[in-house]
């Protein structure tokens, strides 16, 4: 006879349950959407103000000296113990995208690995897109773009066999947007130092949930945001990580005064900084960056390896209630079924996806509204922020689920979708 879990019962073992009224969280809804935008913490809204109105406000100019130069630092550093790098090892400032392109200019200039760029069909769009900007720049031949027979995972042995046939220098997302995908990272990082090659690491969609160890997995470089898990809010500062015995070699494509070494002396020519500040360019976002570490804070205070535990209990019960509940009504699994193959958001499909999804988005008046999102063609995400989210709130999202079907309810909805879903 299959089990019945208890929701309740997995809530009141939750250690990290308190961490919920850390939050803001809007009344009636369950928000699935911490894998696109994490939840505003309260203690954020007190930090900026306070920036605004004291140090902007009264201290004025003079808190470049206080406060403000040294936070990028004070929060990269913070980065660096989250994801077990050293301190100086990691730079906050800029986007992801950014960071990439940056860090794929340097990477070609150094002349270490071979002028190749490559990816895969499960990576981001934006990631692609630099990529392809960046071979037309340099001249070389386009990225090669690796695909498998599915949306849902890599085939690491077609993956390895075109890093040793055409080595070079690869981007991957460790976590991909579609499926949550999680790659072997420390075996796909081994294989491309055995073939002089190199990944580059998206963390976007792992880093604050997933416990990610640059030591044990010997990555040299990485890239990622912060907007997601770390609920640093919209447009946060992204990060950059390189490996402290590559960074002597590497460059940036933009040799802006805040990568000088001695920024405010105003020398005439540049001269890049000795360590990963030479990736900076231009005056740091000391506004976000404030609301930025708030969001850090939570999460080492919460401890990663306890976030990470619990996300991975929430996709273990998900997926079980899925497979029990959901595909006999026509919902298809559409993230890897191994836990360790996944990061921390679960993807289905069905027929009807984005009606679906508007049904959980725009309930009828006595209903929970609870946010997914929605990526094209079909995929229905449902992203688990273990900070914020309790098991009562992924049960009454299965039942949400099966009640939209049974009742035929997503026939009311409009086929056509907006821009941002
Ligand atoms: C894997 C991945 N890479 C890059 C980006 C884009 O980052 P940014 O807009 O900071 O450049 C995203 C955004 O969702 C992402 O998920």
């Amino acid at each position: 006879m299959k089990q019945k879990i208890n929701p309740e019962n997995l809530d009141e073992l939750d250690k990290l349950a308190g961490f919920r009224s850390r939050f803001h969280n809007p009344k009636n809804e369950i928000y699935l959407d911490g894998n696109s935008l994490g939840k505003l913490p309260i203690e954020t809204k007190k930090r900026v103000s306070d920036l605004i109105d004291n140090q902007w406000g009264e201290n004025l100019i003079r808190s470049w000296n206080d406060y403000w130069l040294e936070l990028p630092k004070k929060i990269a550093s913070k980065i660096a113990s989250l994801i077990n790098a050293d301190q100086n090892e990691v730079l906050v400032g800029g986007s992801t995208s950014v960071n990439l392109y940056k860090l794929g200019c340097a990477l070609i200039n150094s002349g270490i690995y071979p002028k190749q760029l490559l990816t895969d069909s499960l990576n981001f769009p934006t990631d692609n897109y630099i990529l392809e900007g960046i071979s037309k720049q340099y001249s070389i031949s386009k990225p090669v773009r690796i695909t498998y027979s599915s949306d849902l995972k890599a085939d690491i042995s077609k993956l390895k066999k075109v890093i040793s046939e055409q080595p070079g220098i690869l981007c991957l997302s460790l976590v991909t947007y579609k499926s949550a995908y999680l790659y072997p990272i420390k075996k796909l990082n081994e294989h491309a130092k055995k073939n002089k090659s190199i990944i580059i690491w998206d963390f976007s969609h792992a880093v604050g949930v997933v416990n990610i160890d640059i030591k044990a997995t010997e990555t040299l470089v990485a890239i990622g945001c912060t907007y997601k898990y770390l609920n640093g809010g919209p447009g946060s500062p992204a990060f950059m990580y390189i490996h402290k015995s590559l960074i002597p070699y590497f460059n940036s494509p933009i040799q802006g005064w805040f990568g000088h070494k001695k920024p405010f002396d105003f020398l005439e020519y540049y001269e890049p900084s000795d360590g990963i500040e030479k990736f900076g360019a231009g005056t740091q976002h000391i506004i976000s960056l404030a609301a930025l570490e708030v969001g850090i804070d939570i999460t080492l205070e919460a401890g990663i390896k306890n976030i990470s535990s619990k996300s991975k209990k929430m996709s273990t019960y998900l997926m079980k209630v899925i497979k029990e509940e959901l595909v006999p009504l026509g919902y298809v699994i559409e993230s890897p079924d191994k836990c360790d193959d996944r990061g921390s958001h679960v993807t289905l499909s069905h027929d009807f996806s984005w009606q679906i999804c508007q049904c959980l988005t725009n309930p009828n008046v006595d209903k929970v509204k609870i946010t997914p999102d929605f990526r094209p063609d079909r995929f229905i995400r449902l992203g688990l922020a273990p900070l914020y989210l309790s098991f009562k709130d992924l049960e009454i999202t299965i039942s949400r689920l099966k009640e939209i079907i049974i009742n035929e309810e997503y026939k009311e909805k409009e086929k056509t979708r907006p821009v941002v879903t």
